[in-house]
């Protein structure tokens, strides 16, 4: 395919570099664009190195403003990384000062934009406006990740990986890429519930939505999915095979009853650790009720599916208040699994209940991949990504 890289000017601005080598590696012709104030950070001989083309960078030229109709129509896409605060004004506005905003106005094709700026800029509300214009237009935002900044702050507004921009080209050139055909995928969602007594339960506030995300995105993909579910108030997405079970032993019964066809283990269920140890048959009368609930632990089915998986790729989860990398280095060894999906729970907009969720992947080896806050839906999709490439990296076979 064709695509346009358009690169603005940021300190992130030398991370396109690497972003057009992988667009070559993955088989791209690569068109940079450089934008004068990203001329100020990097030489336009290093993308013309990188990509083998001259790059283009003045409106002004002589054959230039014949040239950026030219490109538009001969590109498949325009991709932007990183879109400074200033550009991305520029596009919801439609202005047309500059080579690559012009570009922008003539091309007619799908657009992906990689913001990066200091918090204050991406969270000013004339950016914010602006970023709601371009998401109405349809175009693709990779968002920027939160982590320590150019300019010393703490917050929001750092380049997104190139993994992560690199899996939204492929999304978008390739909206029907089934790369999960042949694959079972056993996925586990939602709650336990753990009686109390007939009427009563120990839970927790787990919805399903990340796990059933994760099946739905795995069907999409092509995969056969079997999905174990806890008790949650969501239509399973149509094509997944659903177990419903309701204790934390009904769940470790499922997924053993159901492993053999499995290519590869999604644990996305939020499973009790703990159980009522004897729970009354009758309804518990609030006279003379027990001041104090006895509890025994619930076996660790992940733990179980560590020792037994045998080629199957294993994904689990941590859910963590703390120490969320760490918690999550020692879960990818203790239970002997590929991949750790790390989320930090308690607040808002990540974790339990939300449509929202931003994660750490946590590989063997110690690489680690940062996602940052998303829709469930393109998590899962980030989540199903790693595990491919784990599978070609890693020689995970089935
Ligand atoms: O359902 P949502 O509202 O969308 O919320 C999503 C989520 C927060 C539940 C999800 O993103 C998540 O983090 N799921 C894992 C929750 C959890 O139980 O984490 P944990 O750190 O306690 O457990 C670690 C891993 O061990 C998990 O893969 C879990 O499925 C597994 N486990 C835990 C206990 C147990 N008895 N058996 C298990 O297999």
């Amino acid at each position: 395919m064709r695509i346009i890289l358009g690169v603005t000017g940021g300190i992130a601005a030398y991370k396109a570099a690497d972003l057009a080598r992988s667009l070559v590696r993955d088989g791209h012709e690569v068109q940079a664009v450089l934008t004068r104030s990203a001329e100020e950070f990097v030489s336009p001989t290093t993308f013309a190195a990188l990509t083998g083309r001259k790059v283009l960078t003045n409106l002004f030229e002589p054959s230039a403003a014949i040239e950026h109709i030219d490109l538009a129509q001969a590109n498949d896409l325009l991709l932007v990384a990183p879109a400074t605060a200033n550009i991305l004004a520029e596009f919801a506005h439609g202005l047309a000062g500059g080579f690559l905003s012009t570009l922008y106005l003539a091309f007619r094709g799908p657009v992906i934009l990689a913001p990066a700026m200091n918090t204050n800029m991406w969270e000013h509300e004339a950016t914010r406006a602006n970023m709601e214009t371009l998401r109405r237009r349809g175009h693709v935002i990779v968002e920027p990740g939160v982590g320590l900044l150019a300019c010393g702050t703490f917050g929001a507004g750092r380049l997104a990986e190139n993994d992560g921009i690199l899996d939204a080209v492929r999304k978008t050139l390739n909206p029907g890429v089934r790369d999960l055909e042949g694959e079972t995928i056993l996925i586990t969602a939602g709650p336990t519930q753990e009686p109390i007594d007939p009427v009563r339960f120990i839970s927790n506030r787990s919805s399903g939505k990340m796990g059933y995300a994760l099946a739905e995105a795995a069907l999409d993909r092509g995969a056969r999915v079997i999905l174990v579910s806890g008790p949650v108030a969501l239509d399973p997405p149509r094509g997944a095979e659903v177990v419903r079970v309701r204790t934390a032993v009904e769940m470790r019964d499922a997924v053993f009853l159901h492993l053999e066809p499995a290519t590869a283990i999604i644990k996305c269920a939020a499973v009790a650790d703990f159980r009522p140890a004897a729970p009354a048959r009758q309804k518990i009368k609030k006279k003379g009720a027990p001041a104090t609930l006895e509890l025994e632990p619930v076996g660790d089915i992940l733990a179980e599916l560590g020792r037994t998986r045998g080629e199957r790729l294993l994904v689990g989860f941590a859910a963590e208040t703390e120490n969320v990398l760490a918690y999550a280095l020692r879960k990818l060894e203790e239970k002997n699994c590929d991949m750790i999906v790390a989320n930090r729970v308690g607040g808002e907009g990540a974790g339990f209940e939300s449509d929202t969720n931003e994660v750490l992947l946590v590989m063997r080896g110690g690489v680690v991949v940062e996602v940052p806050r998303a829709p469930k839906r393109e998590i899962a999709d980030r989540i199903l990504g790693q595990m491919i490439r784990l599978r070609r990296t890693a020689g995970v076979t089935r």
